[in-house]
């Protein structure tokens, strides 16, 4: 029977009054929050039903006696005080009943705030060719009724207004405007929120979609080990795909973490690289590491671009370390890697301190120092055969 109630007066409401026995005023009033509203019954003449029998419920609870009043013989009129937001952003139904509890009338009742005006409007385009834009709704957020959000879009100077269609985003203030997007001339764009007591505009925001650019993922990130080197790992990718024909600098970004932690180490100075050593690792580990892109100044845009999502997780692991292994075969091999191992060592503390990041790691500075590790392991050995003799 509630069900019912809820299915016929809420949304079948032309269909329910056709079978009518009393009509109630108003009839579906829209009020705000804290209101009273005093509301009558009034029984058809030929359905011989007093007043003084009948009875009210509001969403299928009866409401007490005491907050009616008896009019005349045919109509009851029942008193609402301080109401509260609807409960059903659909309206809640206010039914009246005769002694028996048939329904007689209904009528919905919608309370609830006018909207305030919608914030935080925020748009990104992906490689130029889409525009999605979020916000906030204003206040606090909850009005108790159906509340319909638009965004509204146009070409600044000489533009015909348009609306965004698509809000299925998964996200309820968000909208995707998917094509015919003009370059290099900005966009006003705002929301405008509506529910049955009012509308509410959101400020204007100005862009140009070139400053506002993220692309997709790198494509093709690959992380592999830097020969038998314990501490390091190589990481190669290629920018992305859809922004190849644009004139842009890119800009990327790694980060890292070991496989059974959830704390990520951000490499953030990799500049328009397409590769990047990471040292300083922990031997015999699986790492995981994502690369992102920020499509900087494309078609000479001043404005910093947006960072594309991480690409999926790629993972490796830094070689084990050998000093267990060794020290059970081969001891002397074992302290020429340890002897290799502290070096290395040195070496990147050495470029930790006097380079940056990835710029720093240049590889012609490792060879260089490989060939000057080489000589001096040479010397070494000589100096050790030379004692030995
Ligand atoms: C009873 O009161 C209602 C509402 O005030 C009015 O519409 C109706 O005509 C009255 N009926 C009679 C019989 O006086
Ligand atoms: C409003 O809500 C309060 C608390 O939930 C409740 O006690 C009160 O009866 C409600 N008022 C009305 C008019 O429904
Ligand atoms: C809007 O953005 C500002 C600043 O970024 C933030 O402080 C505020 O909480 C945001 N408002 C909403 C409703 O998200
Ligand atoms: C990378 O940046 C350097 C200097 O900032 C620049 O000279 C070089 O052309 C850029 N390379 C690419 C592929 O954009
Ligand atoms: C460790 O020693 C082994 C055996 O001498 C050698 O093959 C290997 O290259 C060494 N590792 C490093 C990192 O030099």
């Amino acid at each position: 029977m509630k069900s019912w109630v809820v299915l016929c007066f809420c949304f079948f409401q032309t269909a329910c009054s056709l079978t009518q026995f009393a009509s109630i005023s108003p009839q579906d009033p829209v009020l705000t929050i804290g209101s009273s509203l005093t509301a009558t019954c009034v029984v058809k003449e030929e359905f011989s039903l007093e007043a003084k029998t009948l009875f009210w419920t509001l969403n299928g609870k009866r409401l007490p006696a005491k907050t009616y009043t008896i009019m005349n013989k045919t109509a009851l009129a029942i008193t609402l005080q301080h109401l509260n937001g609807s409960r059903q952003q659909s309206g809640d139904n206010l039914v009246c009943h005769s002694t028996e509890g048939h329904i007689l009338a209904g009528s919905c009742i919608y309370v609830g705030m006018p909207p305030e005006k919608p914030v935080n409007l925020t748009c990104w385009s992906r490689n130029t060719k889409d525009l999605t834009c979020k916000w906030r709704p204003g206040g606090e957020g909850e009005t108790f009724l159906k509340t319909k959000y638009t965004l509204k879009y146009k070409l600044r100077w000489y533009g015909r207004e348009k609306e965004c269609d698509d809000y299925n985003l998964g996200d309820p203030y968000s909208c995707y405007i998917p094509r015919d997007l003009a370059l290099f001339t900005p966009y006003e764009i705002w929301v405008e929120a509506t529910n049955r007591l009012g509308t509410a505009s959101s400020d204007i925001t100005t862009l140009d979609i070139l400053d506002v650019v993220t692309t997709d993922p790198p494509s093709d990130v690959h992380v592999s080990r830097v020969g038998d080197l314990e501490d390091q790992l190589i990481v190669r990718w290629s920018s992305p795909p859809a922004l190849k024909d644009f004139l842009f600098q890119a800009k990327y970004q790694i980060r890292y973490r070991v496989e059974d932690s959830m704390e990520w180490k951000v490499v953030d100075d990799v500049g328009n690289q397409t590769s990047c050593r990471l040292a300083g690792l922990k031997t015999g580990t699986v790492y995981f590491v994502q690369v992102r892109c920020n499509p900087v100044g494309i078609y000479g845009s001043k404005k910093a671009g947006i960072w594309s999502d991480w690409s999926n997780p790629t993972a490796a692991s830094t070689p084990r370390s050998e000093r267990l292994g060794d020290s059970v075969c081969d001891p002397k091999s074992g302290e020429q890697n340890s002897t290799l191992r502290r070096e290395l060592k040195q070496f990147f503390g050495w470029v930790r301190k006097h380079a940056y990041g990835c710029n720093g790691m240049s590889i012609k500075l490792y060879d260089q120092w490989r060939v000057w590790l080489q000589k001096s392991h040479k010397t070494r050995n000589q100096v050790l055969q030379g004692d030995k003799s």
